[in-house]
Formats: C-alpha cells, sequence, structure tokens
C-alpha cells in the first residue's frame, strides 16, 4: 500500500492507495467521527461492494443510502432523499459520510456531508478510475444545474481517501478509458516524463496492469495532491486541473448529461486546447499527433460530435466558472508539461478552433 497526504493544515488527510483495501478497519476507524455512518453509494457499485466494506465498519451503527445511477441525477433534487433518512434515523452532527462510487456519488456525497447540519466528516472511497485519479482528491463537491456543470457547491475536504484498486477490474471498458483521459491531464499540465511514460505503458494501462496502474494512480494523484495544496479554493494555479473542462463541460452540457462521460468530453476538450496551443506557439504538431495517438491508443474520442455548433458551445462556455467580466479564460499549453491560464488569445481562434474539425 502506498500513502500520500494532501497538506492543508489543519484540513490535511490522507490517500491510500493498494490492492484489498475496502474492508481494512484500521483505514477507516481512525477517520470516522461518531458511532453514526451513512454509507452512500448507488445500485451498481452497492451490489459490487457493499459487502466487501462491511466488515471495516463492524463497530459502528451503519446505514446506507443509495443514489440512482447516472450523471443525469447529479441534481440538488436527488440530495433531498439523502437529507431525509439522515433526520429520520437521527444522524447527529459527530457522524460520519463515506461516499463508495464513482465522482458522480464522491461530488454529490461531499455536497451533502458540506450542507447536513452545516457540516459532518465524510470519507472518500472512489471506485472508478477517474475518481481514484482525480474527483476524491482535493475537496471539489457539488451537483449539475440544467444551465451548467457542477455550478451548484462547496469546497469541502474529506477525512481521508481510501483507494482499493481491485474495484477498477469489474469497470466497463468505456468508463476506464474516461478515466485515463484525467491521468494523460497530468502529464500534460505539469509532467512531460509521466507523458512519456504513458506512451510506454499504454497497452499495459489499457489491460489493466496492476503494477502499471498503481503507478499512474499514484502520480496522479500525487501531483492534484501537490496543485492543491498550493491552491485549495482555485485562486489560481488550481485552475491548471481543468485543461480541456472548460470545452469540456460545454460538450457534456449540450449533448445532455451522461450522453457523453465527463472523460471523454475531457479528451476532446483536451485536443482543442492543445490545438488551440499549437496556433498559439505553445506545442509543437509533432506534441498534438503523440496526443491524438495517445488518446486513440487510449480508445479515446478526439473530435467534438459532428452535431454541435461552435455557437451553442460558444455560449455554454460563457457559464464556466473560470469567466471573468464575461472573458472566457483557457487552460492552455505553454509546452508539453506546462500548462498556462490564458484569456489573452485572438478572439476569431476560439470559434475556428470550435468550428473546424480535423
Ligand atoms: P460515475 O460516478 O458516473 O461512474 C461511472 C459509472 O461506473 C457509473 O455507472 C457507476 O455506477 C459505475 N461504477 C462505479 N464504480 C464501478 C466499479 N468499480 N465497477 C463497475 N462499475 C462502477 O462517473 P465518474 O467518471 O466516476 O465521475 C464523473 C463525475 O466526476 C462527473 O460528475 C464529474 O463532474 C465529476 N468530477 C469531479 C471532480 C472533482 O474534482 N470533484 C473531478 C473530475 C470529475
Ligand atoms: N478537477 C479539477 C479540480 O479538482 O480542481
Amino acid at each position: 500500500m502506498k500513502t500520500l497526504q494532501v497538506d492543508l493544515g489543519p484540513r490535511s488527510y490522507p490517500i491510500s492507495i493498494g490492492s484489498s483495501l475496502l474492508g481494512r478497519t484500521e483505514l477507516f476507524s481512525p477517520h470516522v467521527t461518531g458511532r453514526q455512518v451513512m454509507i452512500v453509494t448507488n445500485p451498481t457499485v452497492s451490489s459490487l461492494y457493499l459487502k466487501r466494506l462491511r466488515p471495516a465498519l463492524a463497530n459502528y451503527t451503519v446505514q446506507v443510502h443509495e443514489f440512482p445511477d447516472g450523471e443525469e441525477y447529479k441534481t440538488l433534487e436527488q440530495l433531498l432523499p439523502l437529507f431525509d433518512q439522515l433526520l429520520t434515523a437521527q444522524f447527529e452532527r459527530r457522524c460520519t459520510l463515506i461516499a463508495l462510487g464513482g465522482g458522480v456519488v464522491g461530488d454529490m456525497t461531499g455536497f451533502a456531508a458540506a450542507c447536513y447540519q452545516r457540516g459532518v466528516p465524510f470519507i472518500q472511497v472512489p471506485t472508478t478510475l477517474l475518481a481514484q485519479v482525480d474527483s476524491s482528491v482535493g475537496g471539489k463537491t457539488g451537483v449539475n444545474h440544467p444551465r451548467g456543470k457542477n455550478m451548484i457547491g462547496a469546497f469541502y475536504q474529506p477525512q481521508a481517501v481510501i483507494i482499493d484498486t481491485d474495484t477498477l477490474q469489474t469497470l466497463d471498458d468505456r468508463q476506464f478509458s474516461a478515466g485515463l483521459a484525467e491521468v494523460v491531464k497530468y502529464g500534460l499540465i505539469r509532467d512531460a516524463p509521466f507523458f512519456d511514460w504513458l506512451e510506454t505503458q499504454a497497452s499495459a494501462l489499457m489491460k489493466r496492469d496492476p503494477g502499471a496502474l498503481s503507478i499512474a494512480i499514484a502520480r496522479s494523484c500525487e501531483i492534484k495532491a501537490d496543485v492543491v495544496a498550493q491552491d485549495e479554493r482555485e485562486g489560481g494555479l488550481r485552475a491548471i486541473l481543468n485543461l480541456g473542462h472548460t470545452f469540456g463541460h460545454a460538450v457534456e452540457t449540450a449533448m445532455g448529461y451522461g450522453t457523453v462521460l465527463h472523460g471523454e468530453a475531457v479528451a476532446i476538450g483536451t485536443v482543442l486546447a492543445a490545438r488551440m496551443s499549437l496556433q498559439l506557439g505553445g506545442v509543437t504538431p509533432q506534441d498534438l499527433d503523440r496526443l491524438l495517438i495517445l488518446f486513440q491508443r487510449m480508445n479515446l474520442p478526439t473530435q467534438l460530435p459532428s452535431q454541435l455548433t461552435a455557437d451553442t458551445l460558444l455560449s455554454l462556455m460563457q457559464l464556466d466558472k473560470k469567466v471573468e467580466q464575461g472573458q472566457i479564460r483557457l487552460v492552455l499549453l505553454k509546452q508539453l508539461g506546462e500548462a498556462m491560464i490564458s484569456n489573452d488569445y485572438p478572439a476569431d481562434l476560439l470559434s475556428q478552433i470550435l468550428t473546424v474539425s480535423l
């Protein structure tokens, strides 16, 4: 098992990464507050992993709440039955919520924890690759609004992140690939040698080789923890973690939540950001080719869905959380391995990038 630390002063917490961690009491107990535990999950994950998790919580009074499965249910409305159950079961302020699932369950449970009685502790137990390398770490929690992704939420850090890498073996291929898009992101924004390594390990990763996977997860978490420790509430640096996301969120919203997976939308958005960076002299044509080939080997989409127009995407991008005084700020690449945040690009370049599908 590998343990990393997210250094946030009094809100610091460990990330444990390894095999067969779900049932291990000693990993959970130090981070459980009170005697009441609500495991929050969904029917898919519950049927696969609830039994494995339960022994770790044998000494607590445990209830289970299931959200319906799907990005389209990541709404404020779906939180109400969870609050009802917490109140009906008289969960006190000294209780703990445990998010067992992918990024949807994790983001929703974290937000519920931030709100219930103005804040109760929670633990992230991510079961998708995307959640293990990204959404479970860093404390961004929330739900979607019909007008925009993750528009209602809070920064609220977990007490611990417990990553059992065995859970990845049951993930379907499309979801697995979607998680790899976020892994590639870390190489692009912060670590060129990691990008090189991903190229050499693409086949092993696609075969879900446990050794390659744990290295990829650990390096991704390390980079994310480092960025979050420097800029918890996204005053500046943290925005680089959103490479491809301004484009990607617009694609997700325009296509209808759940149609294009978050990681797939990020892959499309990352290619668009790289194309813009190329036009601005940030990356080379060879870098762009390497990215396209890597995403293709990972079975990730690299083109905008043909039915989306530049106008639709631009109006959705105006809703991005990085917009300042109406200016869309984009995460671009200074070079492969280094990101920058910019609103300094020719106005027509963005529309051109959204129109030309190469
Ligand atoms: P998801 O939570 O919808 O999970 C994908 C699917 O896999 C679901 O059907 C789920 O039930 C199923 N599943 C989960 N674990 C499984 C397993 N081990 N075996 C088989 N099936 C399993 O999607 P996701 O990709 O994990 O997360 C996407 C969400 O994360 C988006 O809402 C996105 O906005 C959010 N996100 C948040 C952050 C953040 O910093 N908070 C970062 C990135 C993404
Ligand atoms: N996923 C982007 C962030 O956590 O900041």
